[in-house]
């Protein structure tokens, strides 16, 4: 099983996040990633900042599930928020439908608004 994780971060947070998973996984890493670099990959692992309620690069995968079935999907959100589940809730709502939510794993890991160490 070919596994990676693929992200996008602003000021960080992500990125230490992807290197935890990618160093405990013993897995590939791939910043800023385009569908080629996921498209070999039997485990995609992606994780993005959240912006106003949006999913930093999140559309790499909501917008090409048909080109990624079959792999196993799990993705991670990383805000400053304290992850009520409600107010969680709502944002995976809007990046993923109720059926994508059965198979695809969703996260929430909390960052912050500026990087302090
Ligand atoms: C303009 C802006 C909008 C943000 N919007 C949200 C948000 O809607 N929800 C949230 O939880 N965090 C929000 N944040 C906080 C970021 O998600 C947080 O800083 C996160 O750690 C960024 O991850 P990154 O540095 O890996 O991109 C926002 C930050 C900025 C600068």
């Amino acid at each position: 099983m070919k596994t990676i994780v693929a992200y996008k971060s602003k000021s960080g947070y992500t990125k230490r996040y992807a290197e935890w998973i990618a160093q405990e996984l013993g897995c590939d890493i791939k910043e800023n990633p385009e569908l080629s670099d996921i498209l070999g990959y039997d485990t995609i692992i992606y994780g993005g900042g959240m912006y106003a309620g949006g999913f930093n690069g999140g559309k790499l995968i909501t917008k090409n599930l048909d080109k990624l079935s079959g792999k196993k999907i799990a993705l991670f959100a990383v805000g400053s928020n304290p992850g009520r589940e409600h107010e969680m809730k709502v944002f995976w709502d809007r990046v993923l439908t109720a059926e994508q939510q059965k198979y695809i794993g969703y996260f929430y890991l909390r960052g912050a608004l500026i990087l302090t160490s």
